[in-house]
């Protein structure tokens, strides 16, 4: 049975000096907000709950570079079916705001023609990147099936017209803020830290 997405908006940090840590993490980070022991926990049951969902279907994960890599890698560990695995790469929005668009820069190497394609993703901020590659992917490569799963979901943040992008399957519900580490990155940084951290507004506001 699926559970209900875990809600950590009013979850404490813990202190990164209450576990082993980097100088950069007592440095740069107000606290921790998902240790790597509870995403991995989470990720096993989404893992189980994909398995189920795909018993008898040609199931390609489609990792979302660069931030996805520590999930998918977690993710298709735990799926107990054979599976293919694949990445792409989009510009980000964030890169081009004056004319908002998108772009796949890195195509699947692996044919998704007929397959039952599941994108992975470390968040869901404003939803316009995960519905962009839903639409790309279901336009240019023909596959049988598209479902979406990420690791975050900063639910608050969705931007005006894309409401109600939400991923098949999602692991936490976030609150606004900045968040590294597990693949998330603040200008490349931070990206192998293997907790959630939230980042001191000072860092990213220099
Ligand atoms: C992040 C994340 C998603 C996107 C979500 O990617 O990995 O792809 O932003 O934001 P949205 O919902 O507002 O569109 P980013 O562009 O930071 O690239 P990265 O994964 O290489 O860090």
């Amino acid at each position: 049975m699926k559970d209900e997405v875990i809600d950590l908006r009013n979850t404490p940090l813990i202190s990164p000096q209450s576990i082993r840590s980097p100088k950069y993490a007592l440095r740069d980070f107000a606290g921790i907000l998902v240790l790597n022991g509870e995403i991995v926990l989470r990720t096993n049951k989404l893992a189980h709950d994909i398995q189920n969902d795909y018993e008898s279907k040609k199931l390609v994960l489609v990792g979302v570079l660069d931030g996805s890599v520590h999930f998918i890698k977690d993710l298709s560990e735990g799926i107990g079916i054979p599976i293919k695995r694949t990445f792409i790469k989009v510009s980000s929005y964030r890169d081009n705001t004056t004319s908002g668009e998108i772009e796949l820069h890195l195509n699947p190497m692996i044919n998704l023609n007929g397959m039952d394609v599941l994108i992975v993703e470390d968040i869901v901020d404003s939803g316009k990147t995960l519905q962009f590659i839903i639409d790309e992917i279901k336009q240019k490569f023909n596959p049988n099936t598209v479902k979406t799963c990420s690791l975050l979901d900063k639910a608050e943040k969705r931007a005006p017209g894309f409401e109600n992008v939400v991923a098949d399957y999602t692991g936490f519900i976030i609150p606004d803020e900045f968040v590294v580490g597990y693949g998330l990155d603040f200008a490349d940084n931070y990206r192998g830290y293997r907790h959630i951290a939230v980042l001191k507004p000072e860092v990213f506001s220099k």
